[in-house]
């Protein structure tokens, strides 16, 4: 049973500054919702409430993000604007939320790594919020793991040009869409990729990854990376990499925010 989903939202976001000088990354918004908010919706989509974020400095938005603005209700309360809180009133009253600072960056594997405090023994979901999903991503994968118990990494099929951006996977076709993976790669060049199948920032873990990160050495950029402690648990035993079913939209990237942007203004325009 997955009861905790982690988001790693430590890192720079270098690539939006200035925006991300003062404001995490995560907090910026396609339409009215902050990216974080979409990730956590889709974790409670998927049956999970209980919120573990790594977060860093200059992060205490997300935090009061999912806390109650006394001032702001009492402000709106009978008011046309009030039904505008009703979305994340509503997850605050479902979920928790846990915090715990990745004081240096680290890596993404080694924010999942401070995740540890949070997470304990168990199975856990990971969602990267600037990895934007339309579709229930994160319960496909729930699915899977009922199925096979080991970790999964979802992938999607990018432009081999573009294969420097991802973890890059090569495996096993097991069934429709599922492969038992058997080479991963960071960041290849699309020369030396293995494949065209990328990871995209969700992922079903083990427990036994944060003893794995605890021995991974820093590798391509000098961070820990978390498809390093990947090939090794695949090696151990069995990864999955699932090809999932929906649209995801890499908001860390301006292109990939704009497109975001445009995609949920025009679902929202043909809901009215
Ligand atoms: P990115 O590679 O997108 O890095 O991290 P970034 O710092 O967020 O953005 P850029 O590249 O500078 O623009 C992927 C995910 O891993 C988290 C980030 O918050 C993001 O969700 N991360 C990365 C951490 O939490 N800690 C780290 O040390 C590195």
């Amino acid at each position: 049973m997955i009861k905790k989903c982690l988001f790693p939202a430590a890192g720079y976001g270098t690539r939006f500054l200035p925006a991300t000088k003062a404001t995490p990354k995560e907090m910026l918004p396609v339409l009215t919702k902050p990216l974080i908010q979409y990730g956590v919706e889709e974790a409670v989509q998927a049956g999970i409430t209980m919120m573990a974020i790594i977060t860093g400095r200059g992060k205490r938005a997300i935090e009061d993000h999912f806390d109650i603005s006394y001032e702001l209700e009492h402000q709106i309360k009978g008011s046309s604007k009030e039904y505008l809180l009703d979305e994340i009133r509503s997850l605050i009253d479902t979920c928790t939320f846990s915090y715990t600072r990745q004081v240096e960056m680290k890596g993404l594997g080694h924010a999942i790594l401070i995740g540890e405090t949070l997470i304990g023994t168990e199975p856990f979901a990971v969602i990267l919020a600037d990895d934007l999903c339309d579709g229930d991503v994160l319960e496909q994968m729930k699915q899977l793991y009922n199925k096979y118990r080991c970790s999964i990494v979802a992938i999607e099929e990018v432009p081999r040009e573009e294969t420097n951006k991802y973890g890059v996977i090569a495996g096993k076709q097991i069934e429709e869409d599922v492969y038992m993976v058997n080479t991963m790669v960071e960041k290849p060049a699309p020369e030396e990729a293995p494949s065209n199948l990328a990871i995209i920032g969700r992922y079903i873990l083990t427990p036994d990854i944060f003893d794995i990160l605890r021995e991974t050495k820093p590798g391509k950029g000098g961070e820990i990376q978390i498809t390093d402690a990947l090939m090794t648990q695949a090696q151990r035993g069995m990864v999955l990499a699932y090809k999932f079913k929906g649209r995801r939209f890499d908001c860390g990237s301006v292109d990939g925010f704009v497109e975001a942007t445009n995609y949920f203004y025009n679902l929202e325009k043909s809901k009215q």
